[in-house]
């Protein structure tokens, strides 16, 4: 037996600290119109977790949201995936903490996966096949990201992208006869690109000492030239990929929602897809870079507003740390 999925609910969180781009002038040598020209962020928020905003915080905070837009209760719940970079602890796993948080009285399995921007999408993708083949019945997947913790407030070419934030979608099987599912998705790892986003100081291979934090060598380094190529390429072969697979034409499309990592990129995809601006959600100006938290606040805050609604064509369009990237079909 084979059940469609659907996105039942969605859900975000952003921390009240909101830190602009004149903020950061004042940090490092920048300017608000060179990061709006470069970038097109605004400002940003940064999360306080002595004040309830840790990344598990925001998760139960998100995923609240997305339980109540699904009319579930955090025990209807059978998987949670989540997708950060920065979790509240090595151990225990961020979706322990997040069931805890979330008030949870039945065991469930918990996923703590890292493929960085491209989180949603990978879990997205995982939810699906578990959902498609009868093994769970409702999916949470979450990206919680506090990525202002692991940057460089002294490197201008990456404290001005990132911001913190989560976003969360509860999936479930879709009803015989409902027009709502999940279409295709497409997921991959292009390991040649690893080198252009990493923060490879205190793991396993370089664990941390006191000569690395003298140096500021533990945060985030970017090749950020390099990360807009592949970006460009791999987010529009992963589209055309998935929408092929869903039998669909790109003109079908009726909104992508891209990860919101710059919006050259953004409108570079749009180019290269023949995807228009009209079509395309971006609040990147608000937010920054959240990570695996990008799409599904964009995708929750789209279907806030009333721009998209449920029975519209929608591209989720992500690449992240790695090179991961993935792209996501549905019918909402
Ligand atoms: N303010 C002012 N000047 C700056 C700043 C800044 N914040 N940052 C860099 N510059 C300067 C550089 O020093 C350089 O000066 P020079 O010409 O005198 O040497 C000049 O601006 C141009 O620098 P570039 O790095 O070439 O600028 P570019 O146009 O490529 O923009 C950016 C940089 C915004 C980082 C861009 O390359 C980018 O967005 N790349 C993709 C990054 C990305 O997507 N990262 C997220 C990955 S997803 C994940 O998993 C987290």
């Amino acid at each position: 037996m084979q059940y469609k999925t659907k996105i039942l609910g969605t859900g975000k969180y952003l921390p009240k600290k909101v830190l602009t781009n004149f903020d950061i002038e004042k940090i490092v040598d920048t300017s608000d119109q060179w990061i709006f020209e470069r970038t097109g962020i605004k400002e940003r928020r940064i999360s306080n977790p002595e004040g309830g905003e840790l990344p598990s915080d925001m998760a139960a905070m998100a995923s609240e949201n997305a339980l109540n837009a699904a009319n579930l209760t955090p025990n209807d719940i059978d998987l949670i995936i989540l997708s950060t970079v920065f979790p509240d602890y090595r151990l225990p796993c961020t979706t322990s903490v997040v069931m805890e948080k979330l008030g949870m009285t039945k065991q469930c399995p918990g996923i703590d996966i890292s493929p960085a921007c491209s989180g949603f999408v990978y879990g997205v993708h995982i939810a699906e096949s578990f959902i498609r083949n009868g093994t769970y019945k409702n999916v949470l997947v979450i990206g919680t990201e506090k990525l202002s913790g692991g940057l460089n407030w002294k490197d201008r070419s990456t404290c001005i992208l990132f911001g913190d934030g989560c976003g969360a979608a509860v999936l479930g099987r879709a009803p015989e006869g409902d027009k709502s599912e999940i279409l295709s998705s497409v997921i991959q790892t292009d390991h040649t690109g690893g080198k252009f986003l990493h923060m490879k100081e205190g793991g396993a291979a370089i664990p941390f000492s006191k000569e690395i934090l003298e140096e500021d060598d533990h945060y985030i380094k970017m090749a950020g030239r390099d990360l807009f190529k592949v970006a460009t390429r791999t987010l529009s072969d992963n589209a055309k990929e998935a929408i092929e697979k869903a039998n669909l034409k790109l003109s079908d499309i009726k909104w992508m929602v891209p990860h919101q990592a710059n919006i050259r990129i953004i409108e570079k995809c749009g180019e290269l897809l023949g995807i228009p601006s009209e079509k395309v959600i971006v609040n990147i100006q608000k937010y920054g870079n959240t990570s695996a938290a990008t799409i599904p606040i964009a995708f929750h805050e789209a279907i806030e507003e009333g721009k998209i609604k449920r029975g519209d064509l929608v591209l989720f369009n992500a690449f992240g740390a790695g090179v991961t990237s993935g792209a996501t079909v549905l019918r909402y």
